[in-house]
């Protein structure tokens, strides 16, 4: 069964999702090393190369159920962020946007019983909760840190720990 053909235009602009939230943390990776914060923007850029993958398995499942991939345009990301705090605002409210996004990807797939899609569209479920999650939790320690620079400067060492170790990681 070939997906609907709604469902193949939502995964292909799923596909352009993923590369724009590589692009944003891509983005946010750049102010964050321009401010001095490597360690934040090692994870960044490692969150960022994990989306690309995630655009990349959309791609691979739209050509092995014999569907067009057709890419399109990237929205440009935005460039200039007042603080850590408001970039891991807005890391969790895009998270939480693109949730949604691949939750509407499942109920197209429920609707037309297309269980391949289902099953696929699974893994993704499952990812964004663990977005979500890390991303809340990255949040709520950048906001304990405050204008606490000493804290800071921790909390940085220890995300560019964890963004080298996941940097082999599958997903
Ligand atoms: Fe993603
Ligand atoms: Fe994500």
């Amino acid at each position: 069964m070939i997906p609907s053909q709604g469902l193949q235009k939502a995964m292909n602009d799923q596909i352009r999702k993923e590369f724009e939230s590589a692009y944003l943390y891509i983005s946010m990776a750049a102010w964050m090393e321009d401010k001095n914060l490597p360690g934040f923007g090692a994870w960044l850029r490692q969150q960022a190369r994990e989306e690309a993958k995630h655009a990349m398995k959309i791609f691979d499942h739209l050509l092995d159920r014999g569907c067009r991939v057709q890419l399109q345009a990237l929205g440009g990301p935005p460039v200039d962020f007042t603080s850590p705090l408001q970039v891991f605002e807005e890391v969790k409210k895009h998270e939480q946007a693109v949730t949604k996004s691949i939750d509407q990807l499942y109920g197209m797939a429920l609707e037309a019983k297309d269980y391949a899609s289902q099953v696929f569209l699974g893994w993704f479920i499952t990812e964004q909760v663990e977005e979500e999650r890390s991303s809340s939790h990255i949040l709520e320690s950048v906001r304990r840190v405050g204008d606490d620079q000493a804290a800071l400067v921790m909390l940085d060492r220890e995300l560019g720990q964890r963004g080298s170790e996941d940097a082999g990681d599958e997903e």
